[in-house]
């Protein structure tokens, strides 16, 4: 019955032109979900002597593509080919890309390279991998937000090169765009500053688990290796300094810096001078239209007692602690701005009252009204709320965890952040993205961090890309199979929702089978990522 339903939809398709009916579109595995797609007869089959062919706008996207297709063909000529064009172009928004398949070739067109690489993803996803035939469609797509992000909490446990790269790829192949890597917290710093290297010697050491831990950081190379691997996959890496809050490694670090409670003494000039001077240092290394200064869960209870805070707002004509937190916020935030870079924050910096153009993160999903305020200042916002947006949360209670009450389904991601409803259509439009987060306090093995990630990470990236009237989370649950089998074909954990005990002992066993390989303890400078 079901097949009977698809030939007379594919026939009705052929016959019309129209639109393929979800029961049809729906044999094809494609995440994030594109936006109109067009399916009929026929395919496409790729062999050895397929040419990728590109302007060469896009030599760099037609190169990716050779290399994961294995092809190197690239004869302009051929007429056996894949084409990635800027022709035909015009109008297609910057991360825009049609997409044709016809028995005879394939075109790729886009007016940029962003554009033409998600077009390149979704072939990918298209090829039929034992056959390499590619089924005859028409894909016109763009995405939903345009900040699309995944946040990475390398300080509580720090998180290797090579854990960060494959991120990298998971996200590209999702059309995910923004790494946003919290590099600075309480447990350790975990980037290098070439003015303060005492920051890495002895602020790297330790991790959440483990305050002796050796130390454990990204040097300047290796951190521009990340940046230009993200970048050549069309994702911007955002570096987050926490401040003037979650400062303990900073502060251990350099005693005089310390306001008490975790924080960043904002009484000192000191400290501005600090802040600043390490700023610079991530601004050289990360080109980054964006850096994050954090700016969450200050605790600014003990400041009252310090004397130079008690100065530092008899001089500034403050009258509270918290007004002392706002200046702290307004100033670093201004120094980003002077610097041509738009300034970030977590969603308690948006009461300061920062420069216009900085971009708050919502994150604390019970206080909606935080929201509403960010966006009634004209701020743009980020929403990356606890639920559903935190990955470190559990996929369901059948396993707890430590200080997780809250718990994100598959679904929930899939289905995204409740905007509340006293959002006005104009304040929407300053929702320019979503944000998935993993903070690591429980995360301490690669296994257990591919575990929370994935396949959320599949949901989070539809979520993103695909508008809400497009969205169906059975056909996502459908499409999300053969990605099922990819993650085991490569050895990667994931939750899987069918035995979720099974398959995170699989992760907690595999993550001990490494432990025990690397019994034999290895010497500091083993650890530092350079
Ligand atoms: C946060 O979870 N403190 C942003």
């Amino acid at each position: 019955m079901k097949k009977l339903k698809l030939i007379l939809n594919l026939l009705a398709t052929v016959l019309l032109g129209g639109t393929v009916p979800a029961v049809a579109a729906a044999e094809l595995h494609l995440i994030p979900w594109p936006a109109q797609i067009t399916q009929q007869d026929g395919q496409f089959a790729v062999n050895e002597q397929t040419a990728v062919v590109a302007d060469h706008a896009f030599a760099s996207e037609a190169a990716g593509l050779s290399a994961a297709l294995h092809l190197t063909n690239t004869a302009a000529a051929s007429k056996n080919r894949i084409e990635l064009t800027t022709r035909g172009a015009h109008g297609l928004a910057a991360e825009a890309y049609q997409l044709e398949v016809s028995p005879a070739g394939i075109t790729i067109r886009a007016a940029s390279p962003a554009g033409a690489f998600y077009g390149c993803q979704t072939l990918q996803q298209l090829i039929e991998p034992q056959t390499r035939t590619v089924p005859v469609v028409k894909i016109t797509d763009a995405p939903r937000y345009a900040w699309r992000g995944f946040m990475l909490d390398v300080s509580r446990h720090y998180f290797d090169q090579s854990t960060i790269l494959r991120e990298i790829d998971w996200m590209a192949g999702y059309k995910l765009n923004r790494l946003h890597l919290h590099l600075t917290d309480d447990p350790a710093w975990r980037l290098e500053i070439q003015k303060y290297p005492e920051l890495t010697s002895t602020g790297a050491r330790g991790n959440f688990s483990d305050s002796n831990a050796p130390a454990a950081y990204f040097t300047r190379a290796a951190m521009s290796q990340i940046i230009a691997y993200a970048q050549a996959r069309h994702i911007v890496v955002v570096p987050e300094i926490d401040m003037p809050g979650h400062a303990s490694a900073a502060t251990r670090t350099f005693p005089q810096l310390d306001g008490g409670v975790h924080t960043f003494n904002p009484g000192r000039e000191e400290t501005y001078d600090f802040l600043q001077n390490v700023l610079l240092d991530v601004m050289e290394t990360f080109p980054s239209p964006w850096i994050h200064l954090g700016g969450d869960e200050v605790d600014c209870s003990v400041w009252k007692t310090d004397p130079t805070v008690a100065q530092k707002l008899q001089a500034d004509g403050l009258n509270s602690p918290q007004q002392l937190e706002q200046s702290f916020v307004r100033r670093m935030a201004g120094y980003i701005h002077d610097h041509g870079r738009t300034p970030v924050g977590w969603d308690e910096v948006a009461a300061a009252k920062p420069v216009k153009d900085t971009l708050i993160f919502w994150w604390r999903h019970d206080r909606p009204e935080v929201l509403a305020s960010a966006l009634a200042g004209g701020y743009n916002v980020v929403l990356a709320p606890r639920a559903p947006c935190y990955f470190d949360y559990p996929q369901d209670l059948t396993y707890p965890v430590k200080g997780r009450k809250l718990f994100n389904t598959l679904d929930a991601v899939y289905r995204g952040p409740e905007i509340p409803k006293t959002i006005t259509p104009a304040q929407r439009q300053h929702i320019i993205g979503v944000e998935g987060c993993l903070w690591t306090e429980r995360i301490t093995t690669t296994s257990y961090l591919e575990f929370m990630t994935m396949p959320r990470l599949a949901a989070l990236s539809e979520m993103a890309w695909t508008t809400d009237e497009a969205r169906d989370f059975a056909r996502f649950d459908g499409c999300l199979k053969p990605f099922l089998q990819q993650y085991r074909e490569n050895g990667i954990h994931y939750y899987d929702e069918t035995d979720p005990a099974g398959s995170l002992h699989d992760a907690n066993q595999s993550a001990t089978r490494s432990a025990q390989r690397e019994k034999p303890a290895r010497p500091a400078s083993a650890m530092v990522n350079n």
